[in-house]
């Protein structure tokens, strides 16, 4: 007997340590650092291992790749360490009102993730431009949250977008649109969602926000601060279905093609300054809500098209300066509910006719100049004729002569039971079940339909609620819906509060509230459709979790050992203690390290307790043990190169990340805040075409930046023939561009701007796919710092490339940078050193120009590599037109990066080849020729020279 129950208890303990510890140790690391800032983390949290017991914390093998935490109870910040879960593919943090603080920078670090939802909490400051960076995201949801500032213009970079929720914030400034090196809206041709009302977006509705090429269905841009005219694009957008542009200040007519948009369903322009006359919407069949009220419209007859809307259900024209006669073949409409058409001129005779639709509930023409209602009484219908003369002149007792009142509501009728009077703030169920209800408000931002007495919709929407929770397995035993007056505000969204009872017990746990949280935040559950239309879901706070759920495992398990142990003996017990011990010993040893790693600055303090810590949050701190194990003590083998600052090392972190690490030798050493100043700057600037910074140490004397690694190195190498790279003409084309995107972002996007100082060839890097990316920011100075010392000490830079005229002014300024800039363009074209055996290459250039002949008569210096042969240079020559602009004499003629951008852009364009089309892969887009094998044409001794002039080795390609 008691060796069997020893056997179990083995068994038990076996299942313990086997099932622990499955999680990554870095994801396991981040996870504990960033529940160390959480309140309301679910008790189990503290000692059981994410991967297996975390509710909410989804694993493929040990990396951690979904969090769904919604309607978890959580509050606080949101730690930069999340950037640290490379595997990451979803995260839904919705309804946790006490998530506070900005959202990190280094969200952009999450690569893979495809969904993002942020709905309903409470993070403000604002949304970080590194968004742009989430090349995977197909879900953006941070609606009903409190950002502010712009709308980062990164988010068109988002090809794959499919959802964009931004509604509800206090988000500011225009509505980005590309150009000059800025993406835009408009490049999100997949995205089928713009939700971006209830905000302070201002400035006008750009055109180039709207093409043909756009799959949009659902724009909305209600309540904000738009001004100036509709633009006739919107017409182009051919999937519109609901456009909402109500509550704005747009003037000017509305375009008259607006009816090209035959898909839509909802129209709204109400609450604007729109002039001219309303427009006419003859041929928009599918049009069903119609809202037009207080504009400036022109005066205008009734006019006769509104009776060819055959779908219209909702006509809304207050205050339009309508005129004339309703005609009676306007109620016939089969699907009319609603016609309000309130303080105009409309006159003579109301006739609703005979044939009235059968939906008709609501007739408003209060303050119009009627003076006869034909039937006096339409049963069924409430019609107000409250200030027009009949109602001052007949009869003011008249029911159609009080103003109208919605007294509605609506709540899901008991299930053939009697509701139970429930105790303790329980609430009786539509199963007469007391307990504690999941609850919500739904909000339908643009229902198709405006009678609200219809319970058929009511009752569609619980049963779709209930078979959606079936199908999914959620522990839900019966919705109910309910609707109290409808409370005008200017959004018009309808809100409808739900409360979803749990089955078999009162309460719900996390899994259950996450779950119906997550349905309704990602949006996968659909109301019954077209009725009820887009729609948000905001989840009050749910704090009847219980106490019987998430008791820590380790308690759990020690409770069985002690029954067990009890009937075993002393010795049992005592393994169990000695090994529960060991475990508790494990986790704590990780958590204490987790900590630690989740605070790198807390070393920098004691490293030197005035300097202030670094203000951010990406780059993290890396011990000189770590770096000096993972590039086996600095040894020669992992050293790739060195630059001004020292030497630089390849390296494999643990988790197989290859990086990249530059380790300052002693002379070049900074003081420690011009050190720390660096890192701060450096981890401010993401974009793609710059090399960005992972991290840094800063211990036992030692100073290094921690890179991403490319692994294709610098276009030098690749110009040299080193790196056994071919680029054709397109290719370079490619990397000009990448390189010119880079420096506008710096130049242009960064506050403060930064000026790089030191472009050359060296310091363009390629990565897998021949992007090139900008990078060795070690002599870079923010603006701030270069007005502080206005007269620079020290020109810095690299000869050859350096601007004249910064040289001589020692006058720093962005057009430094454009000249080093048109330099390397040179040797791009070329392949040849800017400046070599006394020859410099702008001279050179310049002289050998002749514009009358082919190829601008600059044969002999294309490098031969480009594969004249095979390929026209396309754009050779404007091209060329703009690398001499680049070098002008005087920064004042050369063009802005941002300019140079969009004139390379357009030279691609004209090549035929797409600017923003990512490359494919890397075997189609050059030739990789055997390295190091002798056929290779390229050698990579830099001094054994074939043609007379060139910088470079050579022989004719092949
Ligand atoms: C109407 O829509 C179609 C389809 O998107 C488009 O090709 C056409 O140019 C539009 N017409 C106008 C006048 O906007
Ligand atoms: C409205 O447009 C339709 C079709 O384009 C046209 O037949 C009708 O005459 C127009 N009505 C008015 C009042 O302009
Ligand atoms: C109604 O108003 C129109 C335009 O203001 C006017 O021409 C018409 O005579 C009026 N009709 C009646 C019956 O007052
Ligand atoms: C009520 O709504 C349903 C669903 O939209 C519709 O089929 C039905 O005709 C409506 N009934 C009335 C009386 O309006």
């Amino acid at each position: 007997m008691s060796e069997r129950i020893l056997v179990v208890l083995l068994l038990a303990l076996n299942c313990l340590l086997v099932a622990k510890g499955e999680t990554a140790d870095e994801d396991f690391t981040t996870l504990r650092s960033l529940i160390s800032t959480w309140k309301n983390t679910p008790p189990n949290w503290v000692v059981s291992d994410p991967c297996d017991d975390w509710e909410g914390i989804k694993c493929k093998k040990t990396r951690v790749t979904s969090i769904t935490l919604s309607s978890f109870g959580l509050g606080g910040p949101l730690s930069g360490d999340i950037g640290s879960l490379s595997e990451l593919e979803i995260l839904d943090l919705s309804y946790n009102k006490d998530f506070t603080g900005p959202l990190p920078q280094s969200i952009g670090e999450l690569r893979k993730l495809s969904t993002l939802i942020l709905v309903g909490c409470n993070f403000n400051g604002p949304i970080p431009d590194s968004i742009g960076n989430l090349q995977e995201l197909l879900f953006l949801s941070l609606n009903s949250n409190s950002f502010s500032g712009p709308i980062p213009p990164s988010i068109g970079s988002l090809s794959k977008l499919y959802w964009l929720d931004l509604a509800d914030n206090q988000l500011e400034g225009s509505i980005p649109v590309s150009g000059d090196d800025i993406f835009g809206l408009d490049n999100l041709h997949h995205a089928k969602h713009f939700h971006l009302g209830k905000n302070n977006l201002s400035g006008t509705i750009p055109p180039q926000l709207f093409s043909s090429e756009m799959a949009l269905i659902h724009l909305l841009l209600e309540s904000n601060k738009l001004v100036g005219s509709i633009p006739s694009t919107l017409g182009l957008v051919h999937s519109l279905e609901v456009v909402r542009l109500d509550s704005n200040s747009l003037d000017g007519p509305v375009p008259p093609n607006i009816n090209n948009l035959t898909n839509v369903r909802d129209l709204y322009l109400s609450n604007n300054k729109l002039s001219g006359p309303p427009p006419n919407l003859t041929g928009m069949d599918a049009l069903s809500y119609l809202d037009m009220s207080n504009n400036s419209f022109k005066p205008l007859d009734f006019p006769e098209w509104f009776t060819n809307l055959k779908s219209l259900t909702t006509l809304k024209m207050e205050r339009t300066q309508l005129q004339g006669q309703v005609p009676s073949s306007l109620f016939g409409l089969v699907n009319l509910q609603t016609v309000v058409l309130k303080d105009n001129k409309i006159n003579g005779t109301l006739d609703v006719g005979s044939s009235y639709s059968r939906q008709l509930r609501l007739v408003d023409l209060e303050t119009n100049s009627i003076d006869i209602f034909k039937q006096n009484e339409v049963p069924g219908v409430t019609i107000i004729l409250k200030d027009n003369p009949i109602c001052q002149e007949i009869d003011e007792r008249a029911a159609y002569c009080s103003s109208y009142k919605s007294n509605f509501s609506y709540s899901t009728p008991p299930n053939n039971c009697v509701p139970d009077t429930c105790k303790s703030g329980k609430i009786s169920s539509p199963n007469c079940i007391c307990a504690y209800p999941y609850t919500g408000t739904l909000a339908l931002r643009s229902p198709s339909f405006s009678n609200l007495d219809n319970n058929t919709r009511y009752l569609m929407l619980e049963e779709s609620l209930m078979r959606y929770f079936k199908s999914h397995f959620v522990p839900v035993d019966s919705v109910s819906v309910m609707l109290s007056h409808q409370i005008m505000d200017p959004t018009q969204y309808l809100k409808l509060n739900l409360q979803a009872f749990p089955s078999g017990q009162d309460h719900f746990n996390r899994t259950g509230t996450s779950q119906i949280g997550f349905m309704l935040s990602n949006q996968t559950f659909k109301p019954p459709q077209p009725d009820f239309g887009p729609f948000y879901f905001l989840a009050d706070k749910y704090e009847h979790f219980g106490n019987d759920e998430g008791l820590p495992e380790s308690g759990k398990h020690s409770n069985i050992g002690i029954i067990v142990g009890a009937a075993v003996g002393g010795l049992v017990l005592l393994v169990l203690l000695l090994l529960s011990g060991l475990y508790a010993f494990r986790q704590k040893k990780r958590a204490e390290k987790a900590i630690g790693q989740s605070n790198p600055f807390r070393r920098w303090d004691t490293v030197d307790s005035k300097s202030e810590v670094p203000q951010l949050k990406e780059a993290r701190m890396f011990s000189f043990e770590d770096l000096k194990k993972c590039t086996k003590s600095f040894s020669q083998v992992n050293d790739i190169g060195s630059g001004g600052f020292g030497k630089v090392y390849k390296a494999t972190l643990p988790n197989g990340q290859v990086i990249a690490i530059k380790r300052a030798q002693k002379e070049s050493m900074q003081g420690k805040l011009e050190f720390k100043a660096e890192i701060e700057l450096l981890s401010r600037v993401h974009h793609k075409n710059l090399v960005s910074l992972l991290g840094f140490c800063f211990d036992q004397g030692e100073q290094m930046l921690v890179y991403e690694y490319l692994q294709n190195g610098s276009l030098k190498d690749a110009l040299t023939g080193k790196s056994g790279i071919r680029l054709d003409w397109i290719r370079r084309l490619k990397i000009a561009l990448g390189t010119a995107r880079g420096l506008a972002y710096l130049h242009e996007l960064v506050n403060p701007p930064i000026i790089h100082r030191d472009i050359k060839s060296n310091n363009i890097l390629l990565d897998d796919r021949l992007n090139s990316k900008v990078s060795d920011f070690g002599l870079s100075k923010s603006m701030i710092d270069s007005e502080k010392d206005h007269v620079t000490t020290q020109v810095k830079g690299t000869l050859g490339y350096l601007d004249p005229e910064y040289y001589m002014s020692q006058q720093l300024t962005e057009k430094s940078d454009v000249y080093s800039f048109g330099v390397l363009m040179m040797e791009l074209i070329s392949a040849r050193k800017p400046l070599e055996r006394g020859k410099y290459i702008v001279k050179e250039i310049r002289n050998a120009l002749d514009k009358t002949k082919s190829l601008y008569g600059l044969h002999e210096f294309i490098d031969p590599a480009i594969g004249l042969s095979s390929t026209t240079l396309i754009g050779f020559d404007k091209f060329v037109d703009l690398v001499l602009r680049c070098v002008e004499e005087s920064g004042e003629e050369r063009p802005k990066m941002s300019e140079v951008v969009r004139e390379i852009e357009n030279i691609l364009k004209s090549a035929g080849t797409n600017p923003t089309e990512e490359s494919p892969s890397i075997s189609s887009s050059y030739e990789e020729v055997s390295r190091g094998s002798s056929s290779h044409p390229y050698n990579s001794n830099d001094t054994f020279d074939l043609s007379a002039g060139s910088p470079y080795p050579k022989v004719d390609p092949v």
